[in-house]
């Protein structure tokens, strides 16, 4: 099912795209995707790369890929979003929220955009896709990580309404054993505050002092 289509403005091509959700035989792309955007980053620390196999879960109801196809079927981008459930990686537990809400969860995993690609707001369009389906789908709270040294991502975040909460080292592994820094931040869907996007960017300063 196509679940936006529209034109690119910027790069190479102005070609149209078209966004739906990732169906098994997309894996390969999405993992060639992921590996080239990742080997072109000068800071690595940006980008907590995803397995295969994680992928494949989120295709097969763990979650959902929303991907971003021109010319059919060259895939440019992509939206990895993942239902947690109440397992101990629930973002919702690093912020204090209460067990009965763990269920309604959705963590914003990765988005990558090719490089050549970068400035179509992609990021933001597949965010305002999947935001439109949450509530029907039974979720309320989103919650993301987003590293410090990413201005680009942070800013799209914040502006797609989530405010910071923490900021906490996450991820350990053998390559990095005293994990990654990351700011995580929150949405409730069901919340209609206003909230100041220049004042929420001002406050991640704040995390520093
Ligand atoms: C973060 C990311 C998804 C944003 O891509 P996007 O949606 O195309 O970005 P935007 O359309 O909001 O870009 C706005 C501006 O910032 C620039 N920009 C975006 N990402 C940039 C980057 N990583 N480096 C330099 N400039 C970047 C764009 O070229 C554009 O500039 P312009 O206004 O002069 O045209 C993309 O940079 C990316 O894939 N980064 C690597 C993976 C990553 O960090 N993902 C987020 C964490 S999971």
């Amino acid at each position: 099912m196509i679940l936006k289509r529209g034109r690119l403005t910027k790069g190479k091509q102005k070609a149209l795209y078209e966004i739906r959700l990732a169906v098994p035989t997309d894996i390969d792309k999405i993992m060639a995707l992921q590996e080239q955007v990742y080997e072109a980053l000068s800071n690595k620390a940006v980008l907590a790369t995803d397995s295969k196999e994680t992928l494949a879960e989120a295709i097969n109801g763990m979650g959902a890929i929303l991907c971003v196809f021109i010319n059919e079927s060259q895939l440019i981008a992509y939206r990895y979003i993942r239902f947690p459930g109440s397992t101990p990686d629930n973002l919702g537990l690093e912020i204090g929220l209460d067990e009965s809400m763990l269920n309604q969860v959705v963590h914003l995993e990765t988005t990558v955009v090719s490089p050549e690609y970068r400035g179509n707001h992609l990021q933001s369009i597949t965010f305002s896709v999947v935001e439109a389906y949450l509530e029907s789908w039974g979720y309320r709270y989103i919650l993301c990580t987003v590293s410090p040294e990413n201005p680009h991502s942070l800013k799209n975040i914040i502006e797609a309404g989530l405010e910071i909460k923490a900021l906490k080292r996450m991820y350990k592994s053998d390559l990095n054993p005293f994990g990654l820094w990351r700011f995580i931040l929150y949405k409730d869907l069901k919340d209609t505050r206003m909230m100041d996007p220049i004042e929420e960017i001002g406050a991640s300063f704040d995390y520093f002092q």
